[in-house]
C-alpha cells in the first residue's frame, strides 16, 4: 500500500478543477480528494458549488480538504480572482484540470448561427482551456511551482460529431493546445496531458443521447454501435487515468498525450 500511495497519493497537493459543480468533473474532484489532495471546485453555479462540495466532503472524509470558488471562466478578471482567492485557501495551487465547457444544441453546417459557434467555442477552448492555463502557467512560473495541467478532450477531438461543430472544433484545439501547453511550459517542470472520454451520459449530452424513459435516442443507438463494449462509459471509469496523469511520481515523463478512455470507440472504422 505504501508503494501506491507513493506512486499515486496526492496528499499536500491542491488541485483547482474547473466545472466542478458538474457530472464528470465533481468526480473527478472526488476522486483527487480520495487520493489525498486538497481539492477546489471552480463553477459559475453556486447551488451547484455548495452541492458537490459536500458530497465530496463526505466522499473524502475531510471537510477541510474541500472548497469552492464560484467563477465566470469567459470573463479573464473572474478567473484572475478565483485563483487569487483560491491560492488563499490552501497556501498554493499545484494542479489544474480544466473541465468546464458545455454544448448549444445542434445544428447542420448550413443552419450554423455564428453567435452560438463563437459561443461554444469560446466556453470549450478559450474558458475551458487557454484562459485558465494563461493564469495558472504565470503563477506557477513566477513562484517555482511545477504544475500539472490536465484538459478534458472528447471523441470529437479526432473527427466532428455530426451537428455539434463549435464544440468539435473547440475540442479538436483543446488536444492541440495539450501539446503546445507540454511543449512550452515543459522548461518550467510543469506537465500537461488530456484525457479524451468516451460517451458518458451527463447533464449536457443527456437529452441527445437518452430519451426521457432512458432507452437511447437514434443518435444513442448509433454511438453504442459504433462502440465496441456496447454500453455508455461511467464517470468512474475515467478515475484511473486522471489519478495516472496527476499524479508527478506515477507519469513524471508524461507530458503533451490526450488519452483516450473510450469503451474501443476510436479504433472502431467499419
Ligand atoms: N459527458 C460526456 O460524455 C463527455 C465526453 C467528453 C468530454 N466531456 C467533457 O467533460 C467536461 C465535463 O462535462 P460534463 O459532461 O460533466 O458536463 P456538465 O455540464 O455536467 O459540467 C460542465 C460544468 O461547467 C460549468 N460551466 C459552464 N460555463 C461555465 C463558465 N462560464 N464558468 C465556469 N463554469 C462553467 C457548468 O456550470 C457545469 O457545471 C466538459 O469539458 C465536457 O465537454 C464530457
Amino acid at each position: 500500500m505504501d508503494y501506491l500511495n507513493d506512486m499515486f497519493g496526492l496528499k499536500g497537493k491542491t488541485a483547482v478543477v474547473t466545472g466542478g459543480g458538474g457530472v464528470l468533473c465533481s468526480q473527478m474532484g472526488s476522486a483527487l480528494a480520495k487520493a489525498g489532495a486538497n481539492v477546489i471546485l471552480w463553477d459559475i453555479r453556486q447551488e451547484a458549488l455548495d452541492e458537490k462540495v459536500a458530497i465530496l466532503a463526505k466522499e473524502c472524509g475531510d471537510a477541510k480538504r474541500v472548497s469552492s470558488v464560484q467563477v465566470n471562466l469567459m470573463d479573464e478578471e473572474s478567473l484572475q480572482a478565483a485563483l487569487a482567492k483560491s491560492v488563499t485557501i490552501f497556501g498554493k495551487v499545484d494542479m489544474l484540470l480544466n473541465g468546464a465547457g458545455g454544448n448549444r444544441g445542434k445544428a447542420t453546417l448550413q443552419d450554423v448561427k455564428a453567435e452560438d459557434f463563437e459561443f461554444v467555442l469560446k466556453l470549450n477552448l478559450l474558458a475551458g482551456c487557454v484562459l485558465p492555463v494563461k493564469y495558472f502557467s504565470k503563477y506557477w512560473i513566477e513562484n517555482k511551482i511545477k504544475g500539472t495541467i490536465l484538459n478534458i478532450a472528447s471523441m470529437a477531438s479526432y473527427n466532428p460529431l455530426s451537428g455539434v461543430y463549435a464544440y468539435s472544433a473547440a475540442k479538436a484545439g483543446v488536444m492541440n493546445q495539450t501539446v503546445a501547453q507540454a511543449k512550452e511550459l515543459a522548461p518550467h517542470g510543469i506537465r500537461a496531458n488530456a484525457i479524451a472520454p468516451g460517451f458518458i451520459v451527463a447533464d449536457q449530452n443527456r437529452a441527445l443521447l437518452l430519451n426521457p424513459d432512458n432507452t437511447p435516442t437514434a443518435r444513442g443507438q448509433a454511438v453504442l454501435g459504433h462502440t465496441p463494449f456496447g454500453r455508455f462509459g461511467e464517470a468512474h471509469e475515467m478515475m484511473g487515468a486522471v489519478l495516472f496523469l496527476m499524479s508527478d511520481k506515477a507519469a513524471s515523463f508524461v507530458s503533451g498525450v490526450t488519452v483516450p478512455v473510450d469503451g474501443a470507440y476510436l479504433g472502431f472504422n467499419i
